[in-house]
C-alpha cells in the first residue's frame, strides 16, 4: 500500500517507540505532544514535530492517539483523550482526504465509542464513517524495552469502527504483514488490552503470595516457582484455561487448589492466601452459575478473524 504519512498525538512512551517504528518502516512521520520539552527531545532525535495548535497543517492518513488516561478515585481519566479528540476534530474539519482516527492510549471497552468519535465529529463536524474513520489499536510494549517492543510485536490487534477504517490501519502495518492480526470490534479491543494486564497482575499477586507463604514454611520459593515454570509451556498458553465460561476442573486444580489453602490454613498462614481464596471462590461461582460466554471466532467470523 507504500508510504503513509501519520501524526502521532501524545508522543511519550508509546507514542515515541509507535512514531521511531513507523519511521524506521518507512511511514512519514510528525509528532505532536502539548510538551515543548517532549518535542525538543524528538527534534534533538531528527524527528519532524507539530504543535497541536498546528495540528490544521497536516493531512495525515491517521492520527494515532497515545494520551496519559490514568485512573483518579478508581476511574480512568478521560479528560486528555478527550482533549487529543477535540484537537484533532479541528484539525480533520479542514482535511480534504479521509484520515483514521486511531486510539492508542489504554480505556475501558465504550471510551472510543462515547467519548473519541463525539469529540471528534463535534469539532470537525464530520461524521465517523463518511469524513473520517475510527479504530482502536491496544499497545502491548513494555516501558523498559518500548521501541523494540514495538518493532517486533507478538500480536496486532485492530478493532474497527467499518471495514474502511481496518483498511487504513492494516495499510500502515502492512510491514507487519507476517505479525498475527486479530480484527474485532472497537469495544474488543479496547478490553484486550485489560486481559493482557489483568492477567499480568494476577500472575504476579500470585507468586508473590506463594512467595509469602512458601518462604514461611522453610521452602524456597525462587527455585519451587522456577523449577514449576520451566515446566510451563510459555508464559500463557492460549490453549488453557484463557477461553473462559467454564469451571476448571479435573483430577488435579479442584483438590490442589483446596488442598494448599488448607494447608496453608492449618499452618496459621490462611491470611496469606486472598489470591488463590479468590481463584476458588470465582471457581465455585462459574461452576454453580456458569456464565454466558459469546461466540468463538470460528463460530462468528465477524467478529474476530486470526489471520
Ligand atoms: N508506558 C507503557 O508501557 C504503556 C504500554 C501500553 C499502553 N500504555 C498506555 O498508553 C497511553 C500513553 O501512555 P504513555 O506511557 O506513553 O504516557 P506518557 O505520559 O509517557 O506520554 C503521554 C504524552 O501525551 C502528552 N499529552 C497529554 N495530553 C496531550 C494532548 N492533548 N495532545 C498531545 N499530547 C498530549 C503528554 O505531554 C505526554 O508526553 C496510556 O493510556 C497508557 O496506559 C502505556
Amino acid at each position: 500500500m507504500g508510504i503513509r504519512s501519520v501524526v502521532i498525538v501524545g508522543s511519550g512512551v508509546v507514542g515515541t517507540a509507535t512514531g521511531v517504528g513507523l519511521a524506521a518502516a518507512g511511514h512519514r512521520v510528525l509528532f505532536c505532544d502539548v510538551s515543548e520539552t517532549r518535542m525538543r527531545l524528538l527534534r534533538r532525535r531528527g524527528f519532524a514535530t507539530i504543535g497541536s495548535d498546528r495540528l490544521h497543517e497536516a493531512e495525515p492518513d491517521a492520527y494515532l492517539i497515545s494520551v496519559p488516561t490514568p485512573t483518579v478515585a478508581g476511574v480512568t481519566d478521560t479528560s486528555f483523550l478527550r482533549d487529543a479528540s477535540e484537537a484533532v476534530g479541528r484539525a480533520l474539519g479542514n482535511h480534504r482526504g479521509w484520515p483514521v482516527v486511531v486510539v492508542r492510549s489504554t480505556v475501558p471497552p465504550g471510551t472510543t465509542e462515547g467519548v473519541v468519535v463525539p469529540a471528534v465529529e463535534a469539532a470537525s463536524g464530520k461524521r465517523a464513517g463518511d469524513g473520517f474513520g475510527v479504530c482502536m489499536n491496544p499497545e502491548f510494549l513494555r516501558a523498559a524495552s518500548a521501541e523494540s517492543d514495538f518493532t517486533n510485536p507478538r500480536v496486532i490487534v485492530i478493532g474497527a469502527y467499518d471495514g474502511r477504517s481496518e483498511g487504513a490501519l492494516r495499510a500502515i502495518y502492512a510491514p507487519w504483514s507476517d505479525v498475527p492480526t486479530v480484527v474485532t470490534t472497537l469495544r474488543t479491543a479496547e478490553a484486550t488490552k485489560y486481559v493482557a494486564n489483568l492477567f499480568n497482575a494476577t500472575k504476579i499477586s500470585f507468586f508473590n503470595e506463594m512467595h509469602r507463604v512458601l518462604s514461611a514454611v522453610g521452602v524456597d520459593p525462587c527455585v519451587a516457582a522456577g523449577a514449576a515454570s520451566l515446566g510451563a509451556e510459555g508464559l500463557w498458553n492460549p490453549k488453557y484455561g484463557t477461553r473462559g465460561g467454564a469451571a476448571f476442573d479435573g483430577a488435579c486444580l479442584p483438590k490442589d487448589a483446596a488442598g494448599f489453602l488448607g494447608f496453608a490454613e492449618a499452618m496459621g498462614l490462611g491470611e496469606l492466601m486472598p489470591v488463590l481464596r479468590a481463584v476458588i471462590r470465582v471457581d465455585e461461582e462459574i461452576a454453580a452459575e456458569g456464565i454466558d460466554i459469546p461466540a468463538r471466532p470460528s463460530d462468528d467470523d465477524d467478529e474476530e478473524v486470526i489471520v
